[in-house]
């Protein structure tokens, strides 16, 4: 039987997830993340829209999750979510790689700092405990990323934050690649579920 919006939601909700926990206990005791109830998966799911990848991509990211202490000084945030099918089933395996700009609005152009990549789990799930990226000039608040089920298309996109004032004013933003956040007690998180 087809996962549906419901049991994946459920699903992500009921099992605690060892993988977002570990995540958190880096900056909180309690190892439950509370994610909101605002699945994006829907019956009749669209692709994710690609979005260009930008000047600052490294290839070769380190397998990471935790970029905690790639920018100590940053407000932390977990970013999670799946990577689903267009049949909203999840996809195990696939690749999600992050990179994106420090607390101060710059890239490590020099290392690998808050870039790193993962394969989501058997339930399709992904996460990274990261900051909130800073502005930088000409550009909204964003995330880059790179989702690719196995032996898949890459998909190049970027996730953006809900009111912020410069939203409006960037050509690239795109409302549809908006995460959901949640302020929990166990911290803020972004959602967002791939569709590959
Ligand atoms: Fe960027």
């Amino acid at each position: 039987m087809k996962p549906t919006r419901r049991s994946i939601l459920a699903a992500l909700l009921a099992v605690p997830s060892i993988k977002i926990a570990s995540g958190l206990n880096a900056h909180a005791a309690s190892p439950q993340p509370a994610l909101a109830l605002t699945p994006s998966c829907q019956d009749r799911d669209e692709l994710t829209v690609a979005q260009t990848e930008g000047p600052y991509f490294k290839p070769s990211s380190p397998l990471k999750q935790d970029f905690a202490a790639d920018a100590p000084q940053g407000t932390s945030i977990i970013i999670a979510g799946y990577v689903v099918g267009t049949d909203c089933k999840p996809v195990p395996k696939a690749l999600v790689e992050l990179w994106h700009a420090d607390d101060h609005g710059a890239y490590d152009l020099d290392g690998y700092r808050l870039r790193g990549h993962q394969f989501t789990d058997e339930s399709g799930r992904w996460w990274f405990s990261t900051i909130i990226p800073a502005l930088y000039p000409g550009r909204t608040r964003h995330y880059h990323l790179k989702v690719q089920r196995p032996g898949g298309d890459v998909l190049t996109t970027q996730l953006y934050f809900p009111g912020e004032p410069q939203n409006d004013r960037d050509r690239i933003f795109d409302e549809r690649l908006l995460l959901q956040i949640s302020d929990t007690a166990d911290g803020k998180i972004g959602r967002f579920d791939f569709v590959v």
